[in-house]
């Protein structure tokens, strides 16, 4: 076990850990990272993945083997955990492609190990202990990712390198902010926020994030932005956001890591995002827990 060394590990045994994962799987060994021991056992038995049942090549974090690069796919509040794991696999390079920006307590916890954050609309979710793939999208990794991008490419994903991967990081973000709050809030599908009355402040959440993300790099001017975000609310229509998903299952959200981050560089920048508050505070109180003050 000592020497035993995977090309590609995936930290995360959840909906889109295990699609890559057993994507992957087919091209080559992939390491599974779940998040105790007690889960990694139960997935040794196998998971449905659509119509493939995968058996995976599970292990906790405790036991994670050595790999060459470790793709992150722990929801955004669970990255410093899964950036020890990853750190300890002494990895050529750590790659997350989870929502919100999770690039910087990635890079802290990794140390001199090169740590980035691309991004993917790959889609999956679970349904009881299957997963389901719900789309087939793009994913975009920073250079010094080439190898996984050719992974993911061999495995039949569409993926390459992005160079400006932080304009896309941020146009990624844009989408987030103004569509996922909002369908948690509505609950409804993602179609449901074009029409009214939820098309207004969709174009209200778009409207303030815009000049605070364009600040930051973002390569959309204002038309673009509110197109980017209506196109992906009508591909989508009928998906639910996985922030919905979340408030439905009971689980804690990623809205420090999405509107969380927007608030935090609007702040920094002196600019008012009061709909985004409202939409923080909001999220906040459905999961149960301190609203923003
Ligand atoms: N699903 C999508 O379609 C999609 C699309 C684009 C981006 N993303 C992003 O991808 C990330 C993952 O999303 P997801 O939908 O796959 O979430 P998910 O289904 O909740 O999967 C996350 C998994 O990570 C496990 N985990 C938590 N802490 C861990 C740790 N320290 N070590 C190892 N495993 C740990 C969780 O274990 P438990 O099961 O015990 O909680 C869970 O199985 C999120 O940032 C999400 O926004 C998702």
């Amino acid at each position: 076990m000592d020497t035993l060394r995977f090309p590609i590990a995936i930290i995360g045994a959840g909906a889109l850990g295990l699609h890559f994962a057993a994507r992957l799987a087919a091209q080559g060994p992939v390491a599974v990272v779940a998040r105790n021991q007690e889960r990694a056992v139960a997935l040794r038995a196998g998971v449905d993945i659509g119509a493939q049942r995968y058996l995976p090549n599970v292990f906790a974090p405790e036991d994670a083997p050595a790999a060459d690069w470790v793709l992150v796919l722990v929801k955004a509040a669970d990255t410093a955990d899964a950036a020890r794991t990853a750190r300890a696999m002494a990895p050529r390079g750590v790659l997350s492609l989870q929502n919100g920006l999770t690039g910087d307590v990635l890079a802290a916890a990794c140390g001199a190990i090169p740590a980035d954050q691309g991004i993917t609309t790959e889609g999956a979710f679970r349904d009881g202990a299957r997963v389901v793939p719900s789309g087939a999208g793009e994913t975009l990794v920073p250079p010094g990712f080439e190898a996984v991008a050719a992974a993911l490419v061999a495995a039949g994903f569409r993926a390459r390198v992005e160079p400006d991967i932080a304009a896309a990081r941020l146009a990624k973000l844009l989408v987030n902010v103004a569509i996922n709050p909002l369908a948690a809030l509505f609950r409804v599908p993602n179609g449901a926020l074009l029409e009214a009355p939820h098309r207004v402040l969709l174009d209200a959440l778009v409207d303030e994030a815009w000049p605070v993300l364009r600040a930051a790099g973002l390569q959309l001017d204002a038309d673009a932005a509110r197109t980017r975000v209506h196109a992906v609310a009508t591909a989508t229509a009928g998906n639910r956001a996985s922030m919905l998903q979340d408030v439905l299952a009971g689980r804690r959200t990623e809205i420090d890591a999405i509107t969380g981050t927007l608030l935090a560089m609007a702040a920094a920048q002196g600019a008012d995002v009061p709909t985004h508050r409202a939409a923080f505070t909001l999220v906040k109180r459905l999961e149960g827990g301190p609203a923003a003050s």
